[in-house]
């Protein structure tokens, strides 16, 4: 099995440069998902591992062979994309047959291997049929099919579900996660959903024009993001982000909230009167009092009820906070809600200026 390796990759186009100077280590079989808002350099830098866009700087190994001067076809990767492009003339098996075809692969070889590919993915039955007699998830599935059927080193995805409903895309999504399982291929995922990404990765890469902000397990990410962007940008809804100003006492390191008081855990690195950020995530905050949690006074302008659960909109001296609360079936229980409390060992704290995270125990990414 085999890993990728990216040294101090550079991407420019013109005098633009848009890549730059990334390193990324990805482990045999490891399942990693680039994600990041649109324009980051995702597909970018998937397009320089597939080979379909010159390195502009730095080098990309596969299975420790240094491919900046391998052609596409030679680095014996399979990417599967957004727009699964078809052939619509030829049936599902001679769609998943192509790539074997054009090496010419004996016949027998190539009918085993297709058989096989759609037992995998449940296509046996459609084998026969032309793409346009099928549905969304079924044509994304012939595009998965032609991919596998090559045994490629690694397998490149860009967005390949974004042209899918939400209930397809979430189906799916489990099922390229079972193949990935299964087969155990190193696979390079892109996308803009942290759902998708939180959901499929193995490790997740966080990008932002260009650069790589944070590297890390799902659960890393989520516990203890590097900085305000990846806080903003993994879980749903975002981190509440409250501006404050340190104060340090005898009780310990705490954030005034102009006069609201939140102490802070005992493992941050602040100093005495710093601008931050108070990092507060929806899913963190009481509705009872606790020990060790501070009470904070809020005014609640909005209940939005999910089911088991419901989104409040509130304001704490005129800064937005969001909180996920249970229902227990019942959203009037939340009216007349003034008050919530905010336990200090969830709490992050960032430098107001650099956006970095204060929290000491943290492991540090890129
Ligand atoms: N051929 C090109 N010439 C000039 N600039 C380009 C070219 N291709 C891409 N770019 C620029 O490079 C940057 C990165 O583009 P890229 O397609 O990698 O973004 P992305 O992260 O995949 O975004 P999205 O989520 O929208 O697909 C963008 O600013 C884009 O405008
Ligand atoms: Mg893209």
């Amino acid at each position: 099995m085999s890993g990728v390796k990216l040294d101090r990759v550079v991407k420019t186009y013109g005098a633009v440069q848009v890549v730059h100077g990334i390193d990324l280590h990805i482990k045999p079989k490891e399942f990693v998902v680039l994600v990041g808002p649109s324009g980051c350099g995702k597909s970018t830098t998937l397009r320089m591992i597939a080979g379909l866009e010159e390195i502009s700087g730095g080098t990309i190994a596969i299975d420790g062979r240094v491919v900046n001067r391998v052609a596409p076809k030679d680095r014996d990767v399979a990417m599967v994309f957004q727009n699964y492009a078809l052939y619509p003339h030829l049936s599902v098996a001679e769609n998943i047959a192509f790539g074997l075809r054009i090496r010419r692969t004996p016949r027998e070889e190539i009918r085993r291997s297709v058989a096989e590919v759609a037992e995998i993915l449940g296509l046996t039955q459609y084998l026969e049929r032309r793409p346009a007699d099928l549905s969304g998830g079924q044509r994304q599935r012939v595009a998965m099919g032609r991919a596998i059927v090559r045994h490629p080193k690694v397998f490149l995805f860009d967005e390949p579900l974004s042209n899918l409903d939400a209930k397809l895309r979430t189906q799916m999504r489990a099922e390229i996660r079972r193949l990935h399982n299964r087969l155990g291929v190193t696979s390079i995922y892109v996308t803009h959903d942290q759902v998708e990404a939180m959901t499929l990765a193995d490790r997740i890469v966080v990008m932002n024009g260009g650069r790589i902000e944070q590297i890390g397990t799902p659960m890393e990410l989520f516990t203890n993001p590097a900085n305000l962007f990846v806080a903003g940008f993994i879980g749903s809804p975002p981190m509440n982000q409250l501006r404050g100003r340190v104060v340090r006492d005898a009780d310990g390191p705490a954030v005034m909230i102009r006069d609201i008081r939140v102490r802070l855990p005992r493992d941050v690195s602040v100093e005495d009167s710093q601008e931050v950020l108070l990092g507060v995530r929806p899913e963190h905050v009481l509705l009872a009092a606790r020990s060790n949690a501070t009470p904070v006074p809020i005014s609640l302008d909005l209940v939005e009820p999910l089911g088991s659960e419901a989104l409040l909109h509130a304001e704490i001296h005129g800064q937005p906070f969001v909180i996920k609360a249970p229902t227990q079936g019942d959203v009037g229980r939340f009216s007349g809600l003034d008050m919530i409390h905010l336990p200090a060992e969830e709490l992050k704290v960032f430098d107001a200026e650099t956006g970095r995270s204060l929290i000491t125990h943290q492991v540090s990414g890129g």
